[in-house]
Formats: C-alpha cells, sequence, structure tokens
C-alpha cells in the first residue's frame, strides 16, 4: 500500500498528493524539481564532501562546489515548510596544508539565497582514534549547520533533554554566593544565570555540541553517519507524524531514524548500489519495529 500525504498547500488548478516512505534513485536536484512546495518538516543530509571518495561516487571539485549545491538549496527551499529546519551535516577539508574554505563561502551564498544561517551544531566525534599529522590533529569534530526559512521554526527542546548526572553532583553540591541569586551577564548580553534553579531537577537542556561516537559497522557504505545523528535532529525539530527529506540518503540511516521515530520519510540517492542498499535496511528496520509493537504473547512462532 502506497502511502500518501496532501501538501500542506493548495495550488489553484489542481492537487499533487506525495508519494511518501519511498527512497528515490535518481539524482537529487531532478527529482526535488517534481516534488510540490512547502511539503517537508525537516531536511537531514550529508551530501558528497568536495573531492572526496571520487572512487565510491563523484566527488565534486572543490572550486565547483558552491556552484553546484546552490541550484539544489534553491529546490531545498522550496520543498521545505516556512516552519521548517534544514541540517546540513558537512566539514571542509584540508589540502596542501590549508582548510578549505568552500563551506564558509556555501553558507554566505545560501544567506544571499535567502536562507537564515539560524545555528551551528557541531557533532564531536567521540571515538576517534588518534594519529600523527605534520601539521594538525585528527579531524574529530564535523558541522551541522542549521538553516530557516523564518525566525520562528518548529523546536522540541525537552525531546532532547540529557539528564543532570554528573554535573549535577559536582557543580550544584557546591553552590557559591553569585550562583544562588542571578549572576547579571558579564558581557551585558542581559541573560544573567541563576544555577541554582536546577537544584533537583533531573533534566537539563544540551549544548550545541553532541557527543556521538561514529559506527564501527558502515552497513556497506563508505560515508554512512551514525543512527544517533540523525535521530537527535528528528526530534528536536519535528514531531510524531511530521515528513522528513534526506536528499543524499546513502545507505539509509535517515529512514530508519524516521522509521524508529514514527516519522515519515522520503530519501534520494543517485547510485543504485547505495539505493538497493537502503532499501534492504530499511526493510529490516520495518520487520523489527513491525515485531516490536507485537506484544510477546501474540507473537506468532514464525515472526520469531
Ligand atoms: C555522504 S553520503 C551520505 C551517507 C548517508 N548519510 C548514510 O548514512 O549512509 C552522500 C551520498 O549522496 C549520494 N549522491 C551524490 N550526489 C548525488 C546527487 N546529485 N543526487 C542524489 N544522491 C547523490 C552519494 O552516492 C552518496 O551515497
Amino acid at each position: 500500500m502506497v502511502n500518501t500525504v496532501e501538501p500542506s498547500y493548495k495550488e489553484p488548478t489542481f492537487r499533487r498528493t506525495l508519494e511518501i516512505d519511498k527512497i528515490i534513485h535518481g539524482d537529487c536536484l531532478t527529482v526535488l524539481k517534481a516534488l510540490p512546495d512547502a511539503c517537508f518538516d525537516l531536511i537531514f543530509t550529508s551530501p558528497p564532501y568536495a573531492d572526496n571518495r571520487k572512487k565510491t561516487y563523484k566527488g565534486v571539485p572543490i572550486r565547483h562546489y558552491v556552484e553546484w549545491f546552490l541550484p539544489i538549496s534553491h529546490e531545498l527551499k522550496r520543498v521545505l515548510k516556512p516552519e521548517g529546519s534544514f541540517i546540513l551535516n558537512i566539514k571542509e577539508r584540508a589540502v596542501n596544508g590549508e582548510r578549505q574554505t568552500y563551506v564558509l563561502e556555501l553558507i554566505l551564498a545560501m544567506k544571499k539565497q535567502g536562507w537564515l544561517w539560524t545555528e551551528e551544531y557541531i557533532w564531536h566525534k567521540k571515538n576517534c582514534y588518534p594519529g600523527k599529522w605534520p601539521n594538525r590533529f585528527r579531524d574529530a569534530w564535523e558541522r551541522c549547520l542549521q538553516f530557516t526559512k523564518q525566525k520562528r521554526f518548529k523546536m522540541f527542546q525537552e525531546a532532547v533533554m540529557v539528564p543532570v548526572g554528573d554535573w549535577a553532583n559536582g557543580r550544584l553540591a557546591k553552590l557559591s554566593d553569585t550562583d544562588q541569586i542571578r549572576d547579571e551577564s558579564h558581557v551585558g548580553s542581559g541573560f544573567g544565570k541563576n544555577i541554582s534553579h536546577w537544584l533537583g531537577r533531573e533534566y537539563a537542556y544540551p549544548t550545541n555540541v553532541l557527543h556521538l561516537a561514529t559506527e564501527c559497522a558502515n552497513r556497506g557504505h563508505s560515508a554512512s553517519f551514525p543512527l544517533s545523528l540523525p535521530t537527535w535532529f528528528i526530534k528536536l525539530f519535528t514531531e510524531e507524524g511530521d515528513l522528513v527529506l534526506d536528499p543524499f540518503i546513502g545507505s539509509g540511516t535517515t529512514a530508519v531514524a524516521c522509521i524508529k521515530l514514527n516519522r515519515y520519510y522520503i530519501g534520494i540517492e543517485m547510485m543504485k548500489r547505495y539505493h538497493d542498499l537502503a532499501i534492504e535496511a530499511i526493510e529490516k528496520e520495518k520487520n523489527e519495529h513491525r515485531r516490536a509493537r507485537i506484544p510477546n504473547k501474540q507473537m506468532s512462532p514464525r515472526l520469531l
């Protein structure tokens, strides 16, 4: 059975419906052009990095990266709902001893395109193993840039709260006098803190640095991100039943996260090999998800 959702806008002459929970094989620019306006609550993706991985899929030359991406981000802006977010997981390379600037140039160009660069989250790869380079240390973080269409966007901060845990046991056990009154900001921002407000609380809001392990098993794709990465952003920026797009879906990680969290998805992948891998991962996840929803006593032995 094909799931469909009505796009949230009404076209004057006809109404297109959108086929959802689907991985589309094709070039994302072409596929995006056929999708209706303003239908996605969240776009989460990790595009091919500049000049990287030429052996596995077509790399984009560094000097052409911005001009390659801008027509795609134009379409992404069109298909995103006004209150939606676009999270772009990306990290610029170092070439000939110098960090490249194409990500910074892309941010400026996307601002000119009408996007708001709302936030930059950092994914700290906490299980990175050490290495030795003559002029730098191992790269252990990537950017997750948040772009929005307007200042008011959907955000569910409570969904990603973290246990107060060790911080509370150490910091809150020894409150100073300033901690117990509102400590006005030293930079004059007007955002003072009163740390004692967190006394007795079990959960606190996280920072914009995500400490997530990379996954050792790359599920047949050389550049897959860990399931925990899309999961965190899907929880933060969507509700159950919302629709998520990943235009460079690779092995299907974003779709698997959506299934686990009861969100709908559309993924686009250019390479047949990865498209098939994504379908396989999704079928496996759907079977497990279905099984988890059947109480044990009703489960048929054949399903086990
Ligand atoms: C960095 S990988 C994404 C990996 C994915 N996040 C995962 O967890 O498996 C980028 C993917 O984009 C695909 N790709 C590259 N150019 C594309 C295009 N123009 N349209 C659709 N997919 C494309 C590549 O084949 C690759 O699988």
